[in-house]
C-alpha cells in the first residue's frame, strides 16, 4: 500500500469540480484516507513549491495557488503514485490522454486542476505538508 498527495486546485473547486474529480479517483481503485479543504498564502505555496523556485512560472504559480481553496487529499492503494499520475494525466491539457482528469477538466498548463506527488520522497514530503 503506497501514499500519495492529491490536490484539487483553486480553478477545479472555484468551478465546482471537486465532487466529479473525486469521483474519478475513487471510481479507479484509490482510496481516500484523509482530506481537507485550505487556503494557501503565497508563503505556503512557496514552501510546498519549493523545487520549482528556479522556473520562470514560480511567480505566477504561486499566486495561482494562493487565489482561493483548494483540497488536499491523502490516496491510498497499490502503486497509488504512479496510478493516480497517469489518472491526472499531462501537465499540459493539450498533451493529456483521453479519459484522464485534466483531459476532461484542466485550462491551461497553469490552472491544470490538480496535483500529484511524482516520486516516494515528494510523497513523503507532501503528505506531511498539509497533514500531521
Ligand atoms: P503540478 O503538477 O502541480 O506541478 C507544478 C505546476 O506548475 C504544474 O502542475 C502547473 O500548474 C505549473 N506549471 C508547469 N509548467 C508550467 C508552465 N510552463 N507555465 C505555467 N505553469 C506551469
Amino acid at each position: 500500500m503506497e501514499l500519495t498527495l492529491c490536490l484539487i486546485k483553486p480553478d477545479a473547486v472555484r468551478r465546482d469540480l471537486t465532487g466529479s474529480v473525486l469521483y474519478m479517483i475513487e471510481k479507479a481503485g484509490l482510496k481516500v484516507m484523509a482530506m481537507k479543504m485550505i487556503r494557501l498564502d503565497k508563503r505556503l505555496a512557496e514552501g510546498f513549491y519549493h523545487v520549482h523556485s528556479e522556473r520562470p512560472f514560480f511567480g505566477e504559480l504561486t499566486e495561482y495557488m494562493a487565489s482561493g481553496p483548494i483540497v488536499a487529499v491523502v490516496l491510498a492503494g497499490d502503486n497509488a503514485i504512479k496510478r493516480y499520475r497517469d489518472l491526472m494525466g499531462a501537465t499540459d491539457p493539450a498533451q493529456a490522454a483521453e479519459g484522464t482528469i485534466r483531459k476532461v477538466f484542466a485550462l491551461s498548463k497553469q490552472e491544470n486542476s490538480v496535483h500529484g506527488s511524482d516520486a516516494p520522497e515528494t510523497a513523503a514530503f507532501e503528505t506531511a505538508y498539509f497533514f500531521s
